[in-house]
């Protein structure tokens, strides 16, 4: 045969084979998955109205949803979702001149002095949502009604060992001497604080260092300031791009100021948090059905969380958590105030007046227990099919009277399968077996074994017990401590609040896992988190574990169902949250992101302790920095 002619019959031979190892290995990296379906979305009309500038980019990078034809109702909470994130994205602007103008529209106000600066730090360290900072307009906007001068007298009265907090200062754009400094918060805040406060005036801030939430103010006072806040925005023409010189260190008499401070350790929360609620919120009248309540915030058949946002709001929900969730009935140190006092603080419940910023544990890239390591993580299909979870059994003062209502002790105890027994849980399962993406309906299974092949989960050490650990002793049992690393060698990841927040958050949404979220607490990166896209949301109460967990891994026929409930696996879904997850965090969830959030809270914080508050901030059009960038950028392009 001569050379370059072809004999078409082993290569036909090699393209089948070849065919053949594809979809088998296709169908065994997928198993019995329900498919996805591409579809396209619309930009919303209520965006274009709202920002007529906005011009929509081409539909190119449509969504991926997953097919409507899965009736499971954790897929049209995913494709809900998903569209929501999508708008986000799309409504975020694309100029300093729509970030101007956006916010102007939104806050009434000119932005603070050094915007244009705060911008410019921002588009240097590749910020992709510039407009994500309402949390800040909503901690620091009761303090709008209040005069500059008494924020600042309440933040030095605070400078006392009994207010607990850490006062940290700007002084000549450098971070100066702390007050407390041994504080462990305080030194990686002063490491922040030196990132934005070349841009800063002088400045005295005070933070928590406590590990629970600080200020919760009654609600009447809350919207007597917000009221004031409203009637005081302006937009003066004469408005100049810079602070006003304030002398912190001046004397002045603080002797009458009274903050507040009481001791609520162990006391129950709900008490002080119903005040902080509107009149005709749950919270303040919890005779209300639990039934009702859900109806707010869960999706009818299934159980599964529709509103994450909601699932924490205990002016909604926390007359029924009241009693499950250590920091409402059994914290350890809560030493609250009512009065609205200026506490920067990292987490907080929702009815919380504290000032959020971005956990120490985020910024502090030493912590091997915190900081998620990609070399140490493997792809999706090399990873265990379990759910994963190890802590210690922190999350309240531990008894024998109550233990076994602390958030952790509950989950614990609801994975152990020798614990279960007798347990029926609901879960959904598919109304007939051959048919993947088609019906569910409610039905009892037993998750005795289902829990003890599919979840790993347990306490590293039982401590902190009081008087002493003893009692626990017939009915916990320690669990082999797992390293941070080798959580990442499973598919699915709790996440459970200990005494406050969980510092861990981050690096499971960086890994190539996907988190399982249930929290009562807020942070500062709420917002740019959007549930069954970036994580799944779990119930405080667990109630919706079993079939929140059978939705991903599937139960094959005949196991614990009355008559052998079946439920396709979803793996495909769990592994694109996953990497939804990671490709978002690598993006927004950034060393770099926590200083342009920290920045843009120091500024407008800055602006409203000063005594010109009205008349200092960003005037201009925004067009200004916007030629400056695109001149750049041309230079870059000609070269
Ligand atoms: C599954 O069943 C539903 C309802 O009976 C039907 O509409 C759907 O077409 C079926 N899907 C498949 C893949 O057979
Ligand atoms: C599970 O429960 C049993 C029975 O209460 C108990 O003996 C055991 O220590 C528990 N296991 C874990 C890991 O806590
Ligand atoms: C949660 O809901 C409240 C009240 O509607 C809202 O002000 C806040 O911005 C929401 N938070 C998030 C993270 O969506």
């Amino acid at each position: 045969m001569a050379a370059g002619e072809v004999r078409p019959w082993p290569v036909f031979m090699l393209a089948f084979v070849g065919c053949l190892l594809c979809i088998v290995n296709v169908i065994i990296l997928t198993g019995v998955d329900v498919k996805g379906k591409i579809s396209k979305i619309v930009l919303p009309k209520e965006v274009k109205k709202a920002f007529p500038y906005f011009d929509p980019p081409n539909l190119v990078d449509d969504i991926d949803l997953p097919d409507e034809l899965d009736q499971h109702p954790i897929v049209a909470l995913t494709r809900d979702q998903l569209k929501k994130f999508d708008r986000y994205k799309r409504a975020q602007p694309k100029s300093f001149a729509q970030v101007v103008e956006k916010y102007r529209l939104k806050y009434g106000r000119h932005p603070p002095p050094n915007f244009d600066e705060w911008y410019k730090f921002a588009k240097k360290r590749k910020c992709v949502n510039f407009d994500d900072f309402d949390q800040i307009m909503d901690d620091l906007r009761p303090y709008w009604g209040m005069k500059p001068a008494d924020i600042r007298a309440m933040v030095k009265a605070m400078d006392t060992d009994q207010s607990r907090v850490s006062i940290l200062k700007v002084r000549g754009q450098k971070v100066a001497q702390t007050s407390r400094p041994d504080a462990w918060r305080a030194s990686v805040f002063e490491r922040m604080l030196a990132v934005a406060a070349p841009l800063l005036p002088d400045l005295d801030i005070a933070m928590n260092y406590l590990d629970e939430p600080r200020v919760v103010a009654p609600w009447e006072e809350v919207q007597a300031k917000l009221a004031q806040e409203k009637k005081t925005r302006v937009q003066h023409p004469e408005t100049v791009n810079e602070f006003s010189k304030i002398d912190w260190d001046a004397p002045i008499d603080i002797k009458n100021l009274d903050l507040g401070f009481f001791d609520h350790s162990g006391k129950p929360y709900m008490d002080l948090a119903s005040k902080a609620c509107p009149p005709e919120s749950y919270a303040r009248r919890p005779e209300l059905d639990i039934k009702h309540v859900e109806s707010k915030y869960k999706d009818p058949v299934g159980g599964f969380i529709r509103n994450f946002n909601l699932s924490s709001d205990l002016c909604t929900i926390g007359p029924h958590l009241a009693n499950l969730h250590g920091f409402l009935f059994s914290s350890s140190t809560t030493i609250a105030t009512q009065k609205l006092v200026p506490i920067f603080g990292e987490c907080k419940v929702n009815v919380n007046n504290d000032i959020l910023f971005p956990a120490n544990k985020y910024y502090d890239l030493a912590d091997p227990r915190y900081i998620y390591n990609d070399e140490q993580d493997v792809a999706w299909h090399e990873k265990t099919p379990k759910m994963v979870w190890r802590g210690v059994t922190s999350g309240g003062v531990q008894n024998q009277e109550i233990y076994h209502r602390l958030q952790r002790h509950r989950f614990v105890a609801l994975t152990n399968s020798s614990k279960l027994s007798g347990t029926e849980v609901t879960i959904m399962e598919a109304v007939s077996e051959d048919n993947t993406s088609g019906e569910y309906t409610p039905t009892f299974f037993h998750p005795a074994h289902y829990a003890d092949s599919t979840m790993d989960v347990g306490f590293s050490a039982i401590v902190w017990c009081v008087p002493d650990c003893h009692f626990l002793d017939d009915k916990l049992s320690a669990k082999p401590s797992l390293e941070f690393k080798e959580t990442f060698k499973f598919k699915y990841l709790a996440d459970i609040d200990g005494h406050s927040f969980s510092g861990r958050w981050y690096a499971f949404l960086k890994s190539r896992s996907m988190g399982i979220k249930s929290t009562i607490f807020r942070e500062w990166h709420d917002q740019r988190l959007f549930e069954w896209v970036h994580f799944a949301p779990m119930d405080n109460r667990f109630d919706d574990l079993y079939a929140l967990m059978t939705y991903f891994t599937g139960v094959e026929k005949g196991v614990g169902g009355k008559d052998g409930a079946y439920v396709p696996r979803h793996d495909t879904e769990a592994k694109r949250i996953a990497d939804r997850s990671r490709e978002w965090a690598m993006q927004v969830l950034r060393t770099e992101d926590i200083e342009i959030y920290m920045l843009r809270l120091l500024l407008e914080y800055a602006r409203v302790v000063d005594d010109n508050r009205d008349k200092i901030g960003y005037s201009g059009d925004g067009s200004e920095v916007d030629s400056a960038d695109n001149n750049r950028l041309g230079w870059r392009y000609r070269l």
